[in-house]
């Protein structure tokens, strides 16, 4: 469900600048806008600069100008680590756990950033909500499958309590199967209030799960819609996101 469009944004981006190098902006001037509740999915052709984009607003590529504001805060400037504290939680694409530790030091390495009382009874609470790590505390990250490792990455994420998730990409190299498992538990996150921004490459999927979609090109946003609108248009897959990634050749009409 969209909220009115008077609600401060859960999250917002203006004039958003920024890059690897202070010379060689890769996000070129990006107003993003999210809405309290919404799952919005953020696409885009390789090296369109989604990840720079997320990473941005995550706080490890610097910002050259521009505003981050979460729940009407800004947040351009403070370090990753207050911006958790903030309320926003980043998964990023890699290295979003520790492999060499267990599923229990995972989350409580994340459960650090709280307070020392309430740390416990944060990781019971995720125990509760992933009974699938539950069932394996002691056992070591890296030989979980794809799927668990993602739900890691997620419940680390989730130990702040955040209002706002950012994800990228987290179904990649997943089977089908398992990314429809990670797809799912994004949405019962977000059904229990949290404000989602999903990049993804798996556009048909997650166009299915999101309410709203941007498709970013060469660092600016190039269309944005209700998702269930770009889904049904193959012209804006065909053009924006790679002919691999076109929803459904099958309704296409002939572009000559
Ligand atoms: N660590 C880095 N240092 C310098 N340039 C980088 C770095 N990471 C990415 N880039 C460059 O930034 C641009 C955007 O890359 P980015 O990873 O943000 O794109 P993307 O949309 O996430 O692509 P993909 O779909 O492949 O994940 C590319 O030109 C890329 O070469
Ligand atoms: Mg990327």
């Amino acid at each position: 469900m969209t909220p009115p469009a008077s609600q401060t944004p859960a999250l917002q981006t203006q004039a958003l600048v920024a890059g690897y190098e202070p010379d060689l902006p890769i996000v070129r001037g990006v107003d993003l806008s999210v809405a309290p509740g919404e799952l919005l999915v953020l696409l885009g052709p390789n090296g369109a600069g989604k990840s720079t984009l997320v990473k941005a607003i995550a706080g490890v590529v610097p910002i050259h100008s521009g505003s981050v504001t979460l729940a009407g805060r800004d947040i351009t400037r403070i370090p990753t680590h207050r911006k958790i504290a903030e309320g926003l939680a980043f998964v990023p694409q890699t290295e979003n756990i520790f492999a060499t530790l267990s599923i229990h030091e995972n989350l409580q390495i994340a459960a650090a950033v709280l307070p020392k009382p309430v740390r416990s009874e944060k990781i019971a609470a995720l125990y509760e909500r992933f009974p699938d790590l539950a069932a394996k505390p002691s056992r070591q990250a890296g030989t979980l499958s794809g799927g668990q490792r993602q739900m890691l990455a997620v419940a680390r994420a989730l130990i702040v309590d955040p209002p706002v998730i950012v994800l990228d990409e987290p179904s990649a190299g997943l089977s089908p199967k398992i990314v429809s498992e990670v797809f799912e538990m994004l949405q019962q996150i977000n059904a229990t209030g949290v404000t989602v921004v999903l990049v993804e490459q798996n556009v048909k999927a997650a166009l299915a799960i999101a309410s709203r979609a941007v498709v970013l090109v060469e660092g600016r946003i190039r269309h944005e819609g209700v998702a269930a609108d770009l889904l049904g248009d193959p012209l804006i897959a065909k053009l924006y996101l790679g002919t691999g990634h076109s929803p459904d050749h099958s309704q296409e009409a002939e572009h000559p």
